[in-house]
């Protein structure tokens, strides 16, 4: 029922927008007489969302970008999700929308994500703000924090929870759990215990929300989105008002809050309660939904490829027969895994969990021969670059091997952006590849496994495995020759 009522406005939404639109950019287009990249506006009303989608939803989207580039080339314009889009499978043009963010480009998000995120969040600041915001986060999952403390936490939280496992696992449930609770750490100082464990299950619903009509008498989905995001506003609120009774006594944690507690707020002083609550609340979205779905595609790809897997084992068993079986990953350790890295490397170029960024163009931008007229959407698309045999070999097989010379690529190293660029470039980069080498470090030393059932790699609404990628696993010790 949710879904034909969300038809329904999606339709006429739909309708109503593109009615508008096309008479605002006819006008607009005659008036200033502006050289569109070519392209279709597709289907009245719907454009081209329809095709998009149903390409999305399969294990292989990339028809609806190779037909499109082979038409009308690398910068094409379309019309999805109610506005005319201008699409780029292009490096130097996705660097240039990339570079130009605040000057020629904003960001753009779908009214869902804005309104179950707050007005505070990183992705959606702007200006100075954005950039002082940034920075702070970046210090808080820079090398030096990895390396000091960071390190020592993901280590001691990965084997927490691989303890727990027998027999069969989703491991998309337990990649989830284990940057869920990454992240809480890392922002507040908690470890695992049941309040974590019903902020996740809240979490849950706040994501679900981020792709549904932000109209909560049409979609039930948004609206428990909404009751989700209002209760997890609660749970950080208190711990924010409790933390601050806490240093009143004098009590300084190292973490992310305690970060915020001693930055100049938006208005200059200190960061209001609400500030910080929307600031944290969408930090862990940004963190941990990406990470366990590349955490869940490395195992899922490395499964497929047996040889890649074995490559990869020899690399860990070596650092863990040096080690001892329960002597803790040190910064060393995670600068001897070479493979590892180039594992971390495909994985990220060929599952492109973020396929590319929405930005909104400030003003008339020429490039490339073309005119972007001012307020239309841009997609720059990283996917559609990453899987180009032009930039690289054999673009669409996962080798990992590709990345041990010429920087993975045989065009130019600027062609591999899975984090993004510019001043929104994800902060979270090197703490996400740190926490996908330890995973793999002690999944691989401590687990045999095989896929419990066929699934399938779908990217629409975000990519994921749709049967969440069940396995069974088997214990083995490297230190016991009994055990495989
Ligand atoms: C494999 C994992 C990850 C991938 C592929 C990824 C990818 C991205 C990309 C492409 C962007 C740029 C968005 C844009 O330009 O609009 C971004 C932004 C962001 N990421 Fe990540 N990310 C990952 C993990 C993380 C982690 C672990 C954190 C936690 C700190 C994080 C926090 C953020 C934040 C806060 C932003 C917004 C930055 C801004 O708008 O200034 N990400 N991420």
């Amino acid at each position: 029922m949710d879904t034909i009522n969300n038809l329904f406005i999606y339709l006429f939404l739909s309708v109503f927008t593109f009615l508008l639109l096309r008479a605002v950019t006819a006008a607009h287009l005659r008036r200033r007489k502006t050289r569109l990249p070519p392209g279709t506006l597709g289907l009245p009303f719907i454009g081209e969302t329809l095709q998009l989608i149903s390409a999305y939803k399969t294990e292989n989207p990339e028809p609806f970008i190779d037909d499109r580039v082979s038409k009308y080339g690398n910068i094409f314009t379309t019309h999805v999700f109610g506005e005319p889009t201008v699409f780029s499978a292009d490096p130097e043009t996705n660097r240039f929308i990339l570079q130009n963010e605040g000057r020629l480009f904003e960001s753009s998000y779908p009214g869902s994500i804005q309104n179950l995120l707050g007005r505070y969040s990183l992705l959606l600041m702007r200006g100075t703000l954005h950039k002082r915001m940034h920075s702070l986060t970046m210090s808080f999952a820079n090398s030096s924090i990895l390396k000091d403390h960071l390190l020592a936490d993901i280590d001691r939280l990965v084997r927490l929870n691989l303890d727990s496992w027998t027999g069969r696992v989703f491991l998309m449930e337990e990649a989830k759990k284990i940057t869920f609770n990454l992240t809480v750490k890392q922002l507040m100082s908690f470890d695992p215990c049941e309040w974590t464990e019903k902020l996740m299950k809240e979490y849950m619903l706040v994501i679900e929300g981020f792709f549904s009509i932000p109209l909560p008498i049409f979609s039930s989905t948004y609206r428990k989105a909404i009751q989700a995001r209002r209760k997890v506003a609660e749970a950080l609120g208190l711990v924010v008002r409790e933390r601050r009774k806490e240093r009143g006594g004098g009590e300084r944690k190292n973490d992310m809050l305690e970060a915020l507690f001693e930055g100049d707020g938006v208005e200059g002083g200190g960061f209001s309660d609400e500030e910080i609550v929307d600031f944290m609340l969408a930090l862990l979205v940004a963190g941990y939904d990406t990470t366990s779905t590349i955490m869940t595609l490395a195992v899922k790809f490395l499964t497929e490829t047996p040889h890649a897997l074995s490559h990869l084992k020899e690399e860990h068993e070596e650092i863990r027969l040096r080690k001892g079986e329960v002597e803790s990953l040190q910064w060393e350790d995670y600068k001897s895994m070479p493979f590892t890295q180039c594992v971390v490397n495909e994985t990220l170029r060929i599952a492109n969990i973020i396929s590319g960024v929405f930005r909104r163009a400030m003003t008339d931008i020429n490039i490339k021969g073309y005119t972007i007229p001012k307020g239309w959407k841009v997609f720059a698309s990283f996917r559609a670059v990453h899987l180009d045999h032009a930039h690289f070999k054999d673009a669409r097989s996962f080798d990992p091997w590709r990345w041990q010379s010429n920087a993975g690529s045989t065009s130019s190293p600027n062609v591999f952006t899975p984090f993004g660029g510019g001043p929104r470039r994800c902060p979270g980069y090197e703490l996400a590849r740190v926490e996908l080498s330890v995973f793999l470090h002690h999944l691989i030393t401590r687990f045999s496994w095989v896929p419990a059932e066929p699934d399938k790699l779908i990217f629409f609404p975000t990519t994921r495995m749709q049967k969440r990628y069940p396995i069974i696993v088997q214990r083995r010790s490297l230190f016991d020759p009994y055990k495989e």
